[in-house]
């Protein structure tokens, strides 16, 4: 892989400042976004008097700390345009999140915000290791989803050639790489597995591939699936994280020179982690939920919003701005199987582990006997396809679960292509157990 560290002279300058700057910076920015949000926004001036605070109350950052907290059903209970700060002909664009039951959630964003949000996508990138004139092929989707154009707009303000093919067509995702020649892709850790096969189901090697970077997120994924992919592009795969209702994309974003959890930038997202029973302050290091507020944002300011992804803080490394732990599971996502939690991406790390199984799964809820149990269903490779071979697995995979995570499971094994591919994020967890 080559060495993509990016010169130290091509960061923005706050990347590198002083803590003492980036908090006086962040101090000076939360006071104009608490009161921003307080004088425009009906939700949280009731909110904020509710709880009787006011945004003259906040001296210190830790001063956060006696601001409500916002949830996805505050944003569900504005729809579609109650939390906007500024009248609506100001607004930009739109962008919402699916949501699998009732409303969408919606996001706004004003001229500056789309500005904001590509100065923070090109930083991330940037970190990623892509370069001013490289190629990047965006296979994020393209629409009311927030990758797709969020990457685009960062692409284009770093200086990139942008190819904007969203998802799907997997065939022609692969002609494109193989003809156009980019350095980087964007796209969801699944669906670059999905790409992998069809580089493999049309015979090119995918460690010959143009590509040096894949700038993998949208889904929690693991250092067993980056090792995994990285060896088979023979590029680096690096971590971008965001949610629509912060920004999109490039909340946070690792760094290629050292790959250890992802820089916050932290000059426009203030993030606290928090115990999600109490919703008490954790200090640094510890593990729990992980809340942001914007600091600069114009259109849809966020106060203490409760991501429901789980992490911890850490200190700055290759960069001044705090890291956040790579993702490996949101409270949602949580299994709890016979008293024991379970995330996906543990299954996902035994699954890489087995000789046989590709890194596909689909993990299957059931109920047998009135009791919860688990089905994984796993994929064999191309070359296990005798029935002996893949029970092997099978029995390998089933025994690297109850040992390392501490839960039993049911092990399917499916032929080559069997588990549906996502064209976005994987659908992980099917819940079966109110069919009978
Ligand atoms: O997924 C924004 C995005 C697009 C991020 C492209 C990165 C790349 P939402 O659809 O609102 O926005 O979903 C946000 O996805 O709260 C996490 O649970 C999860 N997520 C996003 N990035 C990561 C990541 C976009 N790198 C939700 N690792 C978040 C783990 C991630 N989970």
């Amino acid at each position: 892989m080559k060495d993509l560290t990016p010169d130290r002279a091509s960061l923005d300058a706050i990347e590198i400042a002083s803590r003492d700057e980036i908090g006086a910076l962040q101090l000076e920015r939360m006071k104009w976004s608490l009161m921003h949000a307080y004088e425009n926004v009906p939700h949280y001036r009731k909110a904020f008097d509710d709880k009787g605070v006011h945004p003259g109350d906040l001296k210190t950052l830790s001063d956060l700390a006696k601001f409500p907290f916002t949830v996805k059903q505050d944003l569900r209970a504005n729809y579609p345009f109650g939390m906007f700060a500024v009248p609506r002909d100001r607004i930009a664009r739109i962008h919402a999140s699916s949501g699998t039951t009732g409303k969408p959630t919606v996001v706004g964003y004003t001229k500056k915000d789309i500005d904001t949000w590509a100065t923070v996508v090109a930083r991330s990138m940037r970190a990623s290791g892509t370069k001013p004139g490289d190629i990047v092929h965006i296979s994020y989707g393209y629409g009311l989803f927030t990758g797709g154009l969020g990457a685009h707009y960062g692409a284009e303000k770093l200086g990139c050639t942008v190819v904007p093919v969203s998802g799907g067509m997997t065939e022609r995702q692969v002609t494109l790489i193989e003809d156009f020649k980019p350095s980087t892709i964007m796209v969801t850790p699944s669906y670059m597995l999905a790409i992998l096969d069809q580089f493999r189901a049309q015979g090119v090697d995918p460690a010959s591939s143009s590509l040096d970077v894949g700038i993998f997120g949208a889904e929690p994924w693991t250092n067993a699936m980056r090792s995994e992919i990285e060896q088979a592009f023979d590029m680096h795969a690096v971590d971008i994280y965001g949610l629509s209702e912060v920004m999109g994309p490039g909340v946070a974003n690792e760094c290629v020179e050292t790959k250890d959890g992802l820089h916050i930038w932290e000059d426009h997202f203030y993030p606290e982690i928090i115990d999600p029973e109490t919703g008490e302050v954790l200090p640094d290091g510890e593990m729990g939920e992980l809340v942001f507020t914007s600091l600069t944002k114009e259109a849809f300011p966020i106060i203490r919003y409760r991501t429901r992804d789980l992490t911890r803080l850490l200190p700055g490394t290759a960069r001044s701005m705090r890291r956040m732990e790579k993702v490996t599971g949101r409270s949602d996502d949580m299994i709890i199987l016979r008293g024991v939690n379970v995330f996906p991406t543990q299954i996902e790390e035994q699954i890489v582990k087995v000789g046989g199984l590709a890194p596909h799964f689909q993990i299957e809820l059931v109920k047998k006997d009135r009791m919860d149990a688990m089905i994984v269903h796993a994929e064999a490779t191309a070359d296990n396809a005798s029935e002996e071979e893949r029970k092997q697995s099978a029995a390998e995979l089933a025994h690297h679960i109850k040992s390392v995570v501490g839960v039993s499971a049911k092990i399917d094994v499916k032929d080559p292509g069997a588990i549906e591919r996502s064209l976005g994020k994987a659908v992980r967890v099917v819940d079966n157990r109110n069919k009978s």
